[in-house]
């Protein structure tokens, strides 16, 4: 085996992160990207990139807390460097504000962002209705900036996409010696991974270039996400949901709830509707699997289900899913060719 032929079956944040850094990490390694959809559709897309975390019930608070560091070093480094604007890489500060005092009032990921301390009673004066707050600063990724770029980086690296869609992962047994899914929602019906749910979120880009600092309401359901060329008012949680037709009546509401907490949103402009279906899972699924058919082997890491937080964790577990890669491209150059691991 001269040159390791990889698949990375889609093209969110999750699968072109991951093609990125095997990329960079895998030697004698061709990458192929294979996907049914490409930026601009895809779930990440839709998403505001803010690097706040979600978390996962079912992985330790140990681990999500490397993930996020990981990533959240990585992309500091890039909005520090040259590249920042056209990878849509910037620091953002603001406030996330809570109604009743939260059980933790200082979160796992308070040491990673940026300057983290509570508000003070002159700052809580803006938000009558919360009794308590935090201010730091952390990072957004632009995705109508950032997926094209990893896209670039991809291919500069000597990387392929192809337009495509995968009903069995066999399809890709006879040009691949090892695949990845990070097919996000796709892989509930295609891994009959019945741990996957669609969370859907409706969302608003507008115009609205005075306000430069983020709000988020604790419980996560309302916020303000200024990024360089729109402002990203959310949300909805939608369980179970898969309508992706934005609902004008959350439209409506999810503009009267941010204007209740930033009176001059009433004058923002250029409305336009979104709508994405977070991949969800009670812990983000990374995990070798040697698929067996008769004679034939397929290799698989499986690298899905970020839910609510993909942005906020996608360079840890793509530097988690390349040490799986590694590990199986180990494997298969070591074992006898004959029986292709
Ligand atoms: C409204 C909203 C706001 C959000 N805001 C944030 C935020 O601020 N911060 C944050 O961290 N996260 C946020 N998220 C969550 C984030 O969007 C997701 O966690 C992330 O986008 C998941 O990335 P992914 O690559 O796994 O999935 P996707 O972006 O859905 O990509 C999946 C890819 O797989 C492809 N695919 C699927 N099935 C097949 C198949 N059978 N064959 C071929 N290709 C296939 C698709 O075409 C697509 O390219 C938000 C989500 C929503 C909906
Ligand atoms: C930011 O950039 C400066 C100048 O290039 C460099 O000295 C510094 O180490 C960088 N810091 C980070 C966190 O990347
Ligand atoms: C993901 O892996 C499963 C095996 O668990 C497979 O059935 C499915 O086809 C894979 N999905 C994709 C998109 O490759
Ligand atoms: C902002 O919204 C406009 C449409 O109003 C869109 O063309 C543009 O790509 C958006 N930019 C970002 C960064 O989301």
């Amino acid at each position: 085996m001269d040159v390791m032929q990889i698949a990375v079956v889609g093209a969110g944040v999750v699968g072109l992160s991951t093609a990125l850094c095997i990329s960079n990490v895998v030697p004698r390694s061709s990458v192929t990207v294979i996907s049914d959809k490409f930026t601009p559709h895809t779930t990440s897309d839709v998403a505001a990139g803010m690097l706040i975390p979600h978390t996962y019930a079912d992985i330790s608070v140990h681990k999500q807390k490397q993930w996020f560091r990981e990533t959240f070093d990585h992309l500091f480094a890039i909005a520090n460097s040259s590249e920042a604007g056209d990878a849509g890489v910037h620091l953002v500060s603001g406030w996330q504000i809570f109604r009743n005092l939260p059980t933790e009032e200082i979160p796992f990921w308070a040491d990673v962002v940026l300057g983290f301390r509570k508000m003070t009673e002159s700052e809580l004066k803006k938000f009558p209705q919360h009794v308590f707050g935090q201010a730091f600063t952390t990072l957004k990724c632009e995705s109508p900036s950032y997926l094209p770029w990893l896209e670039k980086k991809v291919k500069a690296n000597g990387g392929l996409m192809r337009t495509r869609r995968i009903e069995d992962l066999w399809e890709l047994h006879s040009s691949y010696d090892i695949v990845i899914n990070c097919s996000g929602l796709g892989s509930r019906e295609l891994t009959g991974d019945s741990k996957m749910l669609p969370v859907r979120g409706q969302v608003l880009k507008v115009q609205a270039p005075w306000v430069k600092h983020f709000i988020r309401d604790g419980n996560g359901l309302t916020y303000i996400y200024p990024g360089s060329s729109n402002v990203t008012l959310g949300g909805t949680r939608q369980k179970g949901d898969w309508n992706l037709s934005p609902d004008p009546e959350i439209s409506r509401d999810i503009l009267s709830r941010c204007c209740a907490l930033e009176s001059s949103l009433h004058g923002a402009y250029n409305i336009k509707e979104a709508v994405g279906l977070r991949p969800s899972r009670p812990g983000v699924r990374l995990q070798k699997e040697l698929l067996v058919q008769d004679d034939r082997r397929l290799p698989v890491v499986h690298h899905y289900g970020h839910g609510s937080g993909g942005f906020s964790v996608h360079w840890g577990t793509a530097l988690e899913a390349t040490k799986l890669v590694s590990e199986l491209a180990h494997t298969l150059r070591t074992s006898d060719p004959k029986t292709k691991l």
